[in-house]
């Protein structure tokens, strides 16, 4: 059977942007290097007042439908990711199908629709839906829309508040890919977790060191599995590794342990030996505290090392380049990750096309997945395609008192008005609410 996989990507920022350095840092009374060095992000988007999940999700799908040629005709399914839903019946997929219908001739009517929730990996969760129901034969040679979309707010004040962000990611799953395929071979590490959760409130509930443990634990299960398998991971295996990335410090502390596993009884580790030594191994150590010292000694050893910096810098660090710009998207961010590091290879003209990447989706509560994707012969086309600079670039810039406000305009438990900051054209806007307290949208020429 031919292959499985994106076929077209776009992405959507919010509006707005939030100098994490310049002008949250000192409101908060932080050093700006918090940012810019700790957590590794330099500003957040956020959504302008007519900005919500459904429009950024709409836009982004709208752009990718118009530029692949696509009519409502060839689209069979349209499953939204996201945690920042409004309503626990009806479906985001929905409203963003009412939008895609004002716009496109036709209608949607015999399309699946539905909505994903699990935390931040529900967006590569509906990619294996739609993945399975085209390779289950189901899909009347139709394609599936996957919109990943998220308002990603933390309640004023929680540690959290550092790392927000707002946008869509639109993908388009069909048979033979332009942009990349994807395994067969799947890990999970999944465990019943109470780190972050949202329950039946639109703030989440953090616990921000814990969910940090979590996810290198899970993510650890889950390469695991994925070996279990697919065989052992090595670093020339693949060409970038794009994680879930809710900032990019904390892939920072995934890679590190990553590459320590991936090296373990290789050429590598025999060769970083006589500058640092052998990796520890638990049954030399008498207690578990000493291993755990010893491993702690050699990972700082291990991060110091030229090998480790290269690879770092060649496999994780594009991947990390949007994410620095826009924060944590949520069900969004790894699919951001993919495309940023898509884009920085094709940025310096280099040929892609059979490499592999490495793809480590989290959600807390909590579950990793590991598969592996081949990049496809379309990818070049597609990735420059993408207009996120200059989406960024336009990003309206906020002042704090601006930031205080825009917070108050998404928290649900407010009702204030505040006049728009930047002006919406060619793109579907909030337009209020309906009698039975639905939300309504409109297209904006
Ligand atoms: N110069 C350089 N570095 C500095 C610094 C300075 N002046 N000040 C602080 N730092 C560093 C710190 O050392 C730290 O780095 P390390 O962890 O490598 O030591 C980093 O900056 C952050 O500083 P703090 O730990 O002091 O920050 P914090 O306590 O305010 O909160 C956080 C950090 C817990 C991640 C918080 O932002 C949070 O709760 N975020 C939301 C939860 C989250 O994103 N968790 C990630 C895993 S869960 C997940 O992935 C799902 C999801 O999307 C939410």
């Amino acid at each position: 059977m031919a292959d499985v996989g994106i076929d077209a990507i776009e992405i959507r920022t919010g509006k707005l942007a939030l100098d994490l350095a310049e002008t949250f840092a000192p409101e908060m009374g932080e050093a700006p290097e918090k940012y810019t060095k700790g957590l590794g992000i330099y500003s957040s988007s956020l959504p302008d007042v007519y900005e919500d999940i459904v429009t950024m999700g709409a836009n982004a799908a709208h752009r990718l439908m118009e530029r692949q040629g696509l009519n409502l005709n060839d689209v069979g399914r349209i499953d939204v990711a996201t945690e920042s839903a409004f309503d626990n019946s009806k479906p985001v997929s929905t409203y963003i199908a009412g939008c895609l219908e004002q716009v496109f001739d036709g209608n949607l009517h015999h399309a699946n629709k539905g909505e994903r929730k699990f935390a931040c990996i529900s967006g590569t969760q509906s990619i294996d839906d739609a993945y399975n129901w085209i390779r289950a034969g189901r899909n009347r040679g139709r394609a599936a829309l996957v919109i990943a979309t998220d308002t990603a707010l933390y309640a004023r004040d929680d540690p959290g508040e550092a790392t927000q962000g707002a946008g869509a990611v639109a993908m388009l799953i069909d048979t033979d890919p332009d942009v990349v395929s994807l395994s067969k071979e799947q890990g999970y590490g999944s465990a019943d977790e109470t780190d972050f959760l949202k329950p039946n409130q639109q703030f989440p509930s953090v616990d921000g060191k814990r969910s940090v443990q979590v996810y290198l634990a899970r993510m650890r299960e889950a390469v695991e599995d994925y070996e279990s398998v697919a065989g052992d991971v090595r670093p020339e295996d693949f060409r970038f590794a794009p994680f879930h990335t809710p900032f990019p410090g904390m892939v920072r502390k995934a890679a590190m342990l990553g590459y320590r596993h991936m090296v373990r009884d290789t050429d590598i580790e025999d060769s970083l030996a006589p500058e640092i030594g052998r990796q520890p191994r638990r049954e030399a150590f008498e207690d578990e505290d000493a291993f755990r010292d010893a491993v702690r000694e050699y990972m700082d050893a291990l991060k110091e090392t030229d090998q480790y910096r290269e690879w770092f810098g060649h496999a994780i660090e594009p991947t990390l380049d949007i994410a620095r710009e826009v924060g944590n998207w949520y069900t969004g961010s790894v699919h951001v990750a993919r495309a940023s590091a898509l884009k920085h290879a094709a940025e310096r003209g280099e040929e892609l096309t059979g490499e592999g990447l490495f793809i480590g989706s989290y959600g807390s509560g909590a579950q990793a997945e590991i598969h592996a994707e081949t990049v496809q012969e379309g990818w070049h086309e597609e990735i420059e395609a993408l207009d996120i600079d200059t989406q960024l670039d336009e990003r309206y810039d906020l002042s704090f008192a601006e930031y205080e406000e825009i917070h108050d305009v998404h928290n649900h438990d407010k009702a204030v008005e505040v006049e728009e900051l930047t002006a919406p054209t060619g793109e579907f806007v909030y337009d209020g609410r309906g009698r039975m307290n639905e939300r309504k949208y409109r297209y904006v020429d």
